[in-house]
């Protein structure tokens, strides 16, 4: 019987070291807890101040997503060969592989979509407002294959390939 009692009291000895040492490790736990670290409510501090335009009041993709396209109008200066001559150097860059050079929808890499890339100087593309094309160019045709470019092209250079697409006119 004493035997047990013996062992029963080594046990608790154990145990109560055991819990000490744990508890010791916490209390000295060197990263912080997280019911230690500061809980702020929303709004419970003043706001940050936001530096002047961080949130656009006109202008900006955000408009021109949602806007109809007959309304959107470009920013550049009508007729400008200098304007052109670079939105043709832009066409060429992310446009002419799948539209092709000739603007007949005959780039190498179109040839692989279904449909096929649209001619851009075909009757139905010129009758397009430069806003629809900027809408098309920039977010994708719903349900159709243009690919939404808008990450990969600046907006000024969007509209300078609309500004030169426009300056191509009907196929002769
Ligand atoms: C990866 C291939 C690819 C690239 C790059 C591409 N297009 Fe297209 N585009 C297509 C395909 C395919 C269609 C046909 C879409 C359909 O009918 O579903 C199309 C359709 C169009 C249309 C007709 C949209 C409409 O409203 O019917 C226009 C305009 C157009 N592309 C202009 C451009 C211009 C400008 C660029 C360069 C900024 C460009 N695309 C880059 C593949 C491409």
């Amino acid at each position: 019987m004493k035997k047990y009692a013996v062992a029963a009291i080594i046990l608790i000895i154990i145990l109560f070291v055991v819990y000490e040492g744990l508890l010791y490790y916490d209390n000295n736990f060197r990263y912080g807890r997280m019911w230690e670290t500061p809980a702020v409510k929303p709004l419970e501090e003043t706001p940050m101040k936001m530096e002047r335009g961080v949130v656009p009041f006109t202008g900006g993709e955000a408009l021109t997503r949602i806007s109809l396209g007959s309304e959107i109008r470009s920013p550049l200066q009508k007729n400008n060969p200098a304007g052109i001559e670079q939105g043709k150097a832009l066409y060429l860059t992310y446009c002419a592989q799948c539209h092709g050079k000739d603007h007949d929808g005959n780039g190498t890499v179109g040839q692989s979509f279904h449909p096929l890339p649209t001619d851009l100087r075909s009757l139905k593309v010129l009758a397009l407002p430069e806003g629809e094309l900027f809408q098309s160019i920039s977010y994708g045709t719903p349900n159709g294959r243009q690919p939404p470019l808008a990450s990969t092209i600046d907006v000024l250079d969007r509209w300078r390939i609309i500004a030169y697409l426009k300056s191509l006119g009907p196929r002769k």
